[in-house]
């Protein structure tokens, strides 16, 4: 829909200056580095700061920032506050090193991407799209997670904004629904998604969305920024889910999300300030703490999860392994195109169907194994979970088999155990 965002032709020259890279990947070496950091803060476990005089509060709440902090991080938490500050940077520097590094090359003085934190994924979500949707609106939306699916279908139903569900695993498809929906304003797609591990090719997606003028917005919660940088590939807007790699240990929930610099401060921050979905002072310490060894886990956690999915694949009692790092995946090259490595996630189908799979999964509910039975990833424990009946439960039944969450689909997170004490584990629970 051209002429929506009155921002976009601002936000469109930046982008194609800066925001698209050939070079798809970051350097792990920099992006370990940029991960440890140096600067972590002291927690400032606090509400409200103090004003130094009547001058300097009102200047603050104009969103002045005397220190060249960021603006509104200091005045009272539900605005900002110096831990979420410090995390909101590392994200930045880790989604979006190369847009840095170019903007300064050329002395850019425009800022290009802003960068929020918030109390959860689904913060993040909900308050990005509540920054531009309007009556009369369209989104079109691929295979997503259980609580932003339903999150749509509440926007339709209460609000009666469009949402056209469609296979994005074709970027044509998403063509097709653009065409015939001329109210369409953004596309939000999840890559790999939650939780059949098919993929989007957002650089092909992108080049639609632009064409239009409308939003991609990309949930890279799956990839987290180490295997994933969707802005080098087109992406609007990039969300995520902080609970899940960034946190790796299942100690927090929080989310985040990176876009436009105008269209974020404008628009989006403004609905942060009075919605409130701002996290704990100490949750971003903690998650600026975790972000530290990020990529050194997930490295781990990568490399045991393409042996487990090769071991899975092999197996006699499974009947179909779903992981972009497999060369049987349908989308193998895509994955090998978009993403550093295959992943930490794997979705198996088990021979025996719904009560194998059962089976299987009460096998890991058992204090002696080395997995949980739990819903959520990217911690250093692995889980085992059954998405039809956990994660995916509120998608209508006849929407969940369409999109291949079948009764018997599992799903697996990797955690940094080691391949041979889960290969040996699942080994076991698959014979018993
Ligand atoms: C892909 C994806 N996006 C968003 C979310 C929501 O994140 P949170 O639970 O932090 O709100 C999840 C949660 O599982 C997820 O898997």
């Amino acid at each position: 829909m051209k002429g929506r965002f009155y921002w976009w032709p601002e936000w469109a020259k930046l982008k194609k200056a800066y925001a698209r890279s050939a070079e798809k990947q970051m350097d792990a070496d920099k992006f370990n580095a940029i991960c440890a950091g140096t600067g972590l803060p002291n927690i400032h476990q606090k509400s409200t700061f103090k004003f130094k005089d009547v001058a300097d509060g009102a200047s603050r709440f104009v969103g002045n920032s005397p220190s060249g902090e960021k603006p509104y991080a200091r005045i009272y938490t539900r605005l900002g506050n110096p831990n979420t500050e410090y995390l909101e940077k590392v994200l930045f520097q880790l989604e979006c090193q190369h847009i840095i590094e170019n903007a300064l090359a050329a002395d850019e003085k425009t800022p290009t991407i802003a960068s929020l934190v918030f109390a959860s994924g689904m913060a993040a979500i909900t308050t990005v799209i509540m920054g531009f949707v309007q009556p009369g609106d369209a989104i079109i939306v691929g295979n997503v997670y259980g609580c932003t699916d339903s999150f749509m279908r509440f926007l339709q139903k209460r609000f009666g904004i469009e949402i056209i569900f469609v296979d994005a695993t074709k970027a044509e498809n998403i063509k097709a629904a653009i065409d015939a929906h001329k109210n369409t304003v953004a596309v939000l797609i999840e890559t790999p998604d939650n939780p059949t591990l098919q993929m989007c090719d957002i650089e092909a997606i992108s080049k639609y969305t632009e064409e239009e003028e409308i939003l991609l917005i990309v949930d890279n919660t799956f990839c987290s920024p180490y295997l994933q940088q969707p802005f080098r590939l087109g992406a609007d807007v990039v969300v995520h889910s902080l609970t899940k790699y960034v946190n790796g240990h299942s100690a927090s929930i929080a989310g985040a999300a990176l876009g436009p610099y105008e269209f974020f401060s404008k628009e989006v921050y403004p609905v942060y300030k009075d919605f409130g979905p701002t996290p704990s002072p100490f949750d971003s310490w903690l998650n600026s703490l975790t972000i530290q060894e990020m990529g050194v886990r997930m490295e781990h956690q990568c490399k045991t999860a393409q042996r487990i999915a090769e071991f899975l694949e092999q197996h006699p009692h499974i009947e179909k392994v779903w992981y972009p790092g497999l060369k049987s995946h349908p989308q193998h090259e895509l994955c090998k195109k978009q993403m550093r490595n295959g992943g930490a996630m794997i979705s198996f189908e088990v021979k025996g169907g719904f009560e194998a799979g059962v089976k299987l999964m009460n096998f890991f509910a058992r204090p002696d194994t080395p997995m949980e039975l739990a819903v959520s990833l990217g911690s250093v424990i692995s889980y085992i979970e059954h998405p039809a009946s956990m994660t995916h439960a509120v998608v209508p039944e006849e929407d969940r088999i369409v999109r291949g969450i079948t009764n018997s689909l599992v799903r697996l997170s990797i955690g940094v155990e080691g391949y041979s004490v889960l290969a040996e584990a699942l080994d076991r629970g698959l014979r018993s």
